[in-house]
């Protein structure tokens, strides 16, 4: 599911580039090479970073199942 219109970044996204304790909503940001535009998905993204199981290192992004 896109969380992010602006950048096109899906929750499968943010969650592979949020593992680990302490990631900031910016550093995952950083991670995918982009930044927010309009902010509107920033708090949704912070939810999924506290809230969201975390994959497994070594799962592969980006591809559709
Ligand atoms: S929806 Fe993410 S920056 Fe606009």
């Amino acid at each position: 599911m896109y969380v992010c219109l602006c950048n096109a970044l899906t929750d499968r996204d943010v969650r592979a580039h949020g593992a680990g304790e302490g990631c900031s909503v910016a550093m995952v940001y950083r991670a995918l090479g982009c930044e927010p535009q309009c902010g509107k998905c920033v708090p949704y993204v912070r939810q999924l970073l506290r809230s969201a199981p975390m994959p497994a290192a070594g799962v592969e992004v980006g591809g559709d199942d």
